[in-house]
């Protein structure tokens, strides 16, 4: 079975369908650690990111494995290295880049073949996966987003203000929902969740329900006992 959850930045994605994958026993595929893996990749080599052959060059040299909830760059821990202000500002480069974005679907579409997965980012129930049996589109205002982006920086030790926060998030906002390919939209098929207010264990178990409805719902029906034989 495969699981997508889409949304904006900061709606809670990652550590929800992380924990939503642990407690279905499923892999959980974080996309936009692949974008943000190719970028620190390409800021490391010294290239430059707005010359869109090289950074295609960069998407297709490098391997990046996402087991054990590590991200690893050609075998080197950057689980937290991907997560500065930093790579998460220039990671726009990689996302509106057609080119990446194939490569990276392309690998995503491998990486979940055959297995059940939660898959997390901005175009998996759209582009990556269009058959998968549960749609989730994750938000929640952009002030309560912005809060939660500024307070896990600041816990990481990081030196940004809130404004700043803000003002790039409704930069990637906008980006995200405006580029050429794989741009975030919301479709019928998804099921919205709003997570103000809720507590990450309350968002998880609202998942959950989702994901039992749909699976209910696609379990063959059990013979009846009374049936005639
Ligand atoms: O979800 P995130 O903040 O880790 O995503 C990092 C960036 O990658 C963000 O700018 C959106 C982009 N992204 C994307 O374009 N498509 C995805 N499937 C996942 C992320």
């Amino acid at each position: 079975m495969i699981v997508t959850i889409d949304g904006p930045a900061g709606a809670g994605k990652s550590s929800a369908a992380r924990a939503l994958a642990a407690r279905l026993g499923f892999r959980f595929l974080d996309t936009g650690a692949m974008y943000r893996a190719v970028t620190l990749a390409a800021i490391e080599r010294g290239v430059d990111l707005e010359d869109a052959d090289a950074l295609l060059d960069v998407a297709k040299s490098i391997h990046i494995d996402l087991a054990d909830g590590l991200v690893q760059l050609d075998g080197r821990d950057v689980t937290r290295a991907i997560r500065t202000f930093e790579i998460t500002t220039a990671t726009r480069y990689a996302a509106d880049h057609p080119g990446v974005r194939a490569h990276l679907v392309a690998l995503q579409q491998k990486w979940a073949d055959h297995l059940d997965v939660v898959a997390e980012g901005r175009d998996q129930s759209t582009v990556v996966f269009p058959h998968a049996e549960c749609k989730i589109y994750l938000t929640a205002s952009e002030e309560v987003r912005a809060d939660r982006r500024y307070l896990d920086m600041v816990n990481r030790g990081e030196h940004v203000s809130r404004a700043e926060v803000l003002d790039k998030q409704r930069d990637r906002d906008t980006r995200d929902c405006t580029r050429a390919v794989g741009a975030l939209t919301k479709t019928p098929q998804q099921i919205e969740v709003n997570t103000d207010g809720m507590s990450q264990d309350q968002v998880v178990e609202r998942l959950m329900e989702l994901v039992l409805e749909k699976q209910t719902a696609a379990a063959p029906a059990t013979p009846s006992e009374a049936a005639p034989s």
